[in-house]
């Protein structure tokens, strides 16, 4: 397993439309593993491939609290359907945007259906949080990231905030 480096806006690949995985050989399995030890690393509650530069229908999530034990799960070629139409509205941030955190409204509750690892078909009914993460997740598999739900205004000003954020940072000297 190892680290791999998360690409950040304004990085083009993020515009990417992620492809479906055909074929779950040891090479997904590894980069499933990688994702995880990328977003627990980092720290972070989900994180998309593309967020590591590979445009694969791949998300790994866990929303468990620190105080949790681990709750990882993964999403092969997930497809959200049976949105509901009650929105709920939370704080989103994300790796790919960092120093940045915004309201963003989506819908309450989804179905997912993806793959495991076996290939085999599976299904859940997501709510709160973690139907909002999911279709986060999912934004990045269609080339979205969350501020592009802002206004121009506030995206591209979210933007700048991020980039300056990382340029502010200390410099390790290595
Ligand atoms: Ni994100």
């Amino acid at each position: 397993m190892a680290i791999r480096e998360i690409i950040t806006v304004p990085n083009p690949l993020l515009k990417t439309i992620s492809e479906p995985v055909t074929i779950i050989d040891d090479e997904i399995l590894l980069l499933i593993d990688d994702m995880f030890e990328t977003m627990y690393a980092a720290p972070g509650i989900g994180l998309a491939a593309i967020q590591v530069g590979v445009p694969k229908r791949i998300l790994v999530i866990d929303i468990s609290r620190d105080d949790e034990a681990r709750n990882p799960l993964f999403f092969i070629n997930p497809e959200i359907i049976d949105p509901t139409d009650t929105l709920n509205s939370y704080e989103e941030g994300c790796l790919s945007v960092p120093g940045v955190w915004e309201e963003i409204e989506r819908p309450d509750e989804c179905t997912v259906n993806y793959l495991d690892k076996n290939g085999d078909e599976q299904s859940i009914r997501c709510q709160g949080m973690l139907a909002t993460v999911i279709q986060h997740e999912m934004d990045h598999l269609n080339g979205v990231v969350f501020v592009d739900h802002l206004s121009k205004l506030k995206r591209d000003r979210a933007i700048k905030k991020s980039i300056k954020s990382r340029t502010s940072e200390p410099k390790d000297d290595k």
